[in-house]
This record gives C-alpha cells, sequence and structure tokens, in this order.
C-alpha cells in the first residue's frame, strides 16, 4: 500500500483497459485520479466504478491530439485542484498493416495519438509542474517500441519515439524535480489484445519466461512505484512489465 493521500493524478485514455486500471489502483491508495477519455459516457461509468467504491475520480472528455483543448483542460484542472502532481499519458492506438502496403493515413493516426498526444500532454502539463517544481511524468510504451514489430511499424515507431522523448524531457526537467520515466508492458490481456488470434497468443505464451500473459494491474503496480517517493531517484528510465519476454 502507497500513501498518495492528497495527490491529483491525471490518466489519459483511462475511461477502460490499462488506463483504468492504473486510475483506480491510485484511487484505492489515496489519490485523486482523474480519468481523461474521448466520449462522455465511458468517461462517467468509469468515474462512478471507482467512486461507488468509495474512492476520489473525477472525469473529463478530451481528445489528446487537440493541443489547445488539452491545454485549456489542464489549466482548468489546475485551476480546481491546486495542483497536477503525476501525469500518465497513457492513451494510445493501433492501426496495423505490413510496412509495403501501409496507408500513410494509418501511420499518422497512430503517431498523432501516441506520440503527439504524449508530447502534447508533457507540454500542457510542465507549465504547471515547473511552477510547483515538482511532479512525475509517466509514459506508457510498450516492448514493440524497442524491439520493433513485424506489421506494426508505425506503433512501434511511435513507441519508440515515446522512450527517447521521455529521455528529452527526463534531462530538460530535471532541475526543477520534475521526474520523467517509460513503462513498457509486454503482452497484457486488455479490449486491445483480446481481438488477436489463438494462434498468436499461443505464440506468445510460448516466448514469456513467466508463461503467463500480464494484468493491467501488474502495469498500475509499476505506476504506483514510480510515481512513488521510494523512486525519487529515477528518471529517464524505460522499465518493462513484460514476464520476461524480451532482455
Ligand atoms: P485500450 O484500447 O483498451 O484503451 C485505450 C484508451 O485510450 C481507450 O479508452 C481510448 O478511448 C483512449 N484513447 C484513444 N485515443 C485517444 C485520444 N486521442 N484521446 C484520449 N483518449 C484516447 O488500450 P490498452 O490495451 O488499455 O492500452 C493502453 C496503453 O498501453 C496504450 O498506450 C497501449 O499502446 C499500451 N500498451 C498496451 C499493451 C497491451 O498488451 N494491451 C502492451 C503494451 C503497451
Amino acid at each position: 500500500m502507497y500513501n498518495f493521500e492528497g495527490k491529483i493524478v491525471i490518466i489519459t485514455g483511462s475511461a477502460r483497459g490499462i488506463g483504468f486500471a492504473i486510475a483506480e489502483t491510485f484511487a484505492e491508495n489515496g489519490a485523486t485520479s482523474i480519468i481523461l477519455d474521448l466520449f462522455q459516457d465511458a468517461v462517467d461509468e468509469a468515474v462512478k466504478k471507482i467512486t461507488d467504491k468509495g474512492f476520489k475520480a473525477f472525469g473529463y472528455v478530451a481528445d489528446i491530439t487537440d493541443s489547445e483543448l488539452t491545454g485549456n483542460l489542464f489549466k482548468e484542472i489546475f485551476q480546481k485542484f491546486g495542483k497536477i502532481d503525476i501525469l500518465i499519458n497513457n492513451a494510445g492506438i493501433t492501426k496495423d498493416g505490413l510496412l509495403m502496403k501501409m496507408k500513410e493515413s494509418d501511420w499518422d493516426a497512430v503517431i498523432n495519438v501516441n506520440l503527439k498526444g504524449t508530447f502534447i500532454c508533457t507540454q500542457k502539463v510542465c507549465r504547471f509542474m515547473m511552477k510547483q517544481r515538482q511532479g512525475v511524468i509517466l509514459n506508457i510504451s510498450s516492448i514493440v517500441g524497442i524491439m520493433g514489430n513485424a506489421g506494426q511499424a508505425n506503433y512501434a515507431a511511435s513507441k519508440g519515439g515515446i522512450i527517447t522523448l521521455t529521455k528529452s524531457a527526463a534531462k530538460e526537467f530535471a532541475s526543477r524535480n520534475i521526474r520523467v520515466n517509460v513503462i513498457a508492458p509486454g503482452f497484457i490481456e486488455t479490449e486491445m489484445t483480446a481481438q488477436l488470434p489463438k494462434e498468436i497468443v499461443d505464440k506468445y505464451l510460448e516466448a514469456i519466461p513467466l508463461r503467463h500473459i500480464g494484468t493491467s494491474k501488474d502495469v498500475a503496480n509499476l505506476c504506483l512505484f514510480l510515481a512513488s517517493k521510494e523512486a525519487d531517484y529515477i528518471t529517464g528510465q524505460t522499465i518493462q512489465v513484460d514476464g520476461g519476454l524480451i532482455m
């Protein structure tokens, strides 16, 4: 159990999947989780699931690729709560296909949400964190961003970009006591991976030394640690949650 009492945590793409698990886990550990996602109904439902258990959560609708809207929203959140302690850039999409046949629109869409969206949210939040002289930013990449993947050139490039974006931000923000790290999940059970055919899932299972698929909670637990005081001396790093899949 960590003590995040009084901490304000924004998690992008948190109406479902890994993002929701992160929001729920921080709230269970005392934080106020701010759920950001594309659709009002999904946001409301996610907030209710957390508040029904007696924990603190608020929801906002936002498309993180819209820089003006996102900037205004972060300002509104900062004014309402008086601070923003932690930002978790989790929102992400896939549009898989072989590079040779990949549509430029699929390339652009994935880079725009995963990489540019992470840049936009980081840029918008850093002005508040700099003022506070403290903050934590966690960026959700993927092991695919380290090793590449056939059929995912756009996704791999976006997730690899997140790793070097993080290192640059960590170097720029360190003097203001803002830490920035990457979490690179391996194969995690969510709606995103539920669509994969059984043969592919079985192939992954064979390659994972710990012999099971990860859960959203595995990712959320690492977020807790990296955002905690116990991780005060860790910045610019990429930490995998992948059952040993790549090493
Ligand atoms: P998901 O598809 O279940 O959830 C993603 C959420 O992001 C959705 O609620 C969606 O509405 C939201 N979103 C998408 N575009 C958005 C935008 N422009 N603005 C705001 N919100 C937006 O995905 P999942 O599986 O929970 O993945 C979360 C993150 O973890 C993603 O960045 C993904 O790339 C990463 N990841 C997932 C892995 C897995 O095995 N599921 C493995 C490695 C990384």
